[in-house]
Order: C-alpha cells, then sequence, then structure tokens
C-alpha cells in the first residue's frame, strides 16, 4: 500500500512537470501556457501515459522544425476530452488534422477507451495526411485513427465514415477551410448525418477568427450566425462569438480567442 502510495506520488510530480518548459518558449504556439494563471499542466498532457508524452513532445519538436505548425489549442482540446472521455465517445469525425495534433491526442483518449477505429479524420491535403500517419503509426493509434484525404464537404467522406466508424459519428470536430461558403456545406451534409443527441464542434466561431477567411466572408462564424436560426432542429452556443481582435486572453472566461461552437441535434424537426 505504502509502495503504490509513492508510486502514485512519482506519477503526479513527473506529470506535473511536463509542459512546464512551454511557458518560457518563443513560439506563438505555446500562448495558453504564458497566460498570467496557467502555470500547471492542463489534463490533455496529464492524463498521458509517458510513452505518449514523449512522442507528444517529439512531435512539437518536428512541426516546429518543419514549420507545420497550425493545431487547435488547449483550451478547445481540453473540452473534446470532457466530452469523449467525461461521456464515453467512441465514433468521431474530425474534418481537418493538419499534423496530427488533435488526432494524435484524441487517439490517445479512444486506446484509453479501448475504442477501435474510433476517429475517422479527413483533410484535403496529401502530404499533411502523410505526415500525421506517419505519426499515428508512430505512436501506436493506427487501430484507433483512420485518415482520409478529400475534401470535408464532399459526400463520399460521408460514406467513408460510415464504413470506417461502422455507424454515424457521435461528435463531428470541424476544424478545416474556416471559409464562409464551405462551412455552410460542412453544415448542412454533417448535421444531416448526426443521431439525436449528437455533438458537433466548430473551432474559430469568433469575430476575431473571422481573418481566416480568405474570401473575407466572414468565415465560420458568419456560416453559423446565418445557419443556425433556420435549424430547428439543432441547438446551439458559440463561446467567444464576440471576442474580437486585440481582446485580451488573460481576460476571458473560455481562453481561446479563436472561439469554439458547441452543437447538438434534437429531437426537434
Ligand atoms: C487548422 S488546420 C487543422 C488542425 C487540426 N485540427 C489540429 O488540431 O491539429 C486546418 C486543416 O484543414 C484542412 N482543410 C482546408 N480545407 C479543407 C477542405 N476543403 N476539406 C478538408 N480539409 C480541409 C487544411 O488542409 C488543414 O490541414
Amino acid at each position: 500500500m505504502r509502495l503504490l502510495k509513492r508510486h502514485r506520488t512519482d506519477i503526479s510530480v513527473s506529470n506535473a512537470r511536463r509542459s512546464e518548459s512551454f511557458r518560457t518558449l518563443r513560439h506563438d504556439r505555446y500562448w495558453w501556457h504564458q497566460l498570467g494563471d496557467t502555470d500547471y499542466v492542463p489534463s490533455i498532457y496529464e492524463t498521458l501515459l509517458d510513452p505518449e508524452w514523449e512522442i507528444l513532445e517529439a512531435w512539437f519538436r518536428e512541426t516546429e522544425d518543419h514549420q507545420l505548425v497550425g493545431e487547435i489549442n488547449v483550451p478547445a482540446m481540453c473540452l473534446v476530452q470532457g466530452f469523449v472521455s467525461g461521456g464515453g465517445i467512441r465514433r468521431i469525425v474530425q474534418l481537418g488534422h493538419y499534423s496530427g495534433y488533435s488526432s494524435l491526442l484524441i487517439g490517445f483518449m479512444l486506446r484509453r477507451m479501448n475504442a477501435q477505429r474510433g476517429l475517422f479524420s479527413i483533410d484535403i491535403d496529401a502530404d499533411a495526411t502523410a505526415f500525421t500517419r506517419r505519426w499515428i503509426v508512430r505512436a501506436g493509434l493506427a487501430d484507433y485513427v483512420t485518415l482520409h484525404v478529400g475534401d470535408s464537404a464532399d459526400p463520399v467522406s460521408i460514406r467513408e465514415s460510415r464504413s470506417a466508424l461502422g455507424a454515424q459519428p457521435q461528435l463531428v470536430l470541424i476544424d478545416s477551410s474556416h471559409q464562409y461558403g464551405h462551412t455552410l456545406r460542412e453544415l448542412d451534409m454533417w448535421s444531416d448525418e448526426l443521431p439525436v443527441g449528437a455533438l458537433m464542434l466548430l473551432h474559430d466561431t469568433s469575430t476575431f477568427a473571422e481573418r481566416w477567411d480568405t474570401k473575407a466572408q466572414g468565415g465560420v462564424g458568419q456560416a453559423l450566425a446565418e445557419w443556425v436560426p433556420e435549424h430547428r432542429e439543432m441547438s446551439a452556443i458559440n463561446l467567444n462569438a464576440f471576442v474580437a481582435p486585440g481582446a485580451d486572453a488573460n481576460a476571458l472566461v473560455y481562453r481561446d480567442a479563436c472561439g469554439l461552437a458547441i452543437l447538438q441535434r434534437t429531437g426537434r424537426r
């Protein structure tokens, strides 16, 4: 018993130092770790096994060396972890995996839950997908994560996701083009694929994040603002929709200035 207690303390001490160095690193990608009161290891890293954390650390180094930085962030992934791990969600579709950050973290969660073939992830970029696939294999997650190259608004990806997951998704995470028109097509197509109670999360939904829409049509936030009122079958909250350029992330309750929307399919028609 005493041995077990000591072991537990040792683990928590080493876990508690994992992302400590991110607080002082220069790259913008570590912004969350450099906020006023985030001097701790967030749950998405704290809960990893040592070999998983080693993989992720090596992934951070390689993506920085090759300038393949463009991942979602800590607040959003902690929220995803709450839904997946807390809710026992075993069938997930992701639109946009880029170099693999969220795919690795979700893969680690699914492996803990023994949910094989639990993530089907789509990206239009074949090179990014090859890069991500290499890391998924290195992390031993090939049985848990299926990667697909294609347009996330192409109906083919629905068929592919059904065959990979074996059923409709319980969660769809959208972090892809950030274009207004393309987001509308994703919303139409993937909301129809959700059973009652299933969730859809969209990243980059704030006024601040409109900048990612290369046609300056208002991006994900504008698409949602028009789409949600027309779809009574979905309930929605858009966290930080109001956050504009220049906002201080320290002053936000949900710390992600890019915003995140949570949609749920209800039984309404
Ligand atoms: C912000 S990154 C995704 C980051 C990823 N979710 C993560 O956390 O690491 C956006 C990705 O969406 C992909 N993308 C852009 N347009 C797309 C489209 N029409 N269909 C599928 N993927 C697309 C890009 O190739 C890019 O890899």
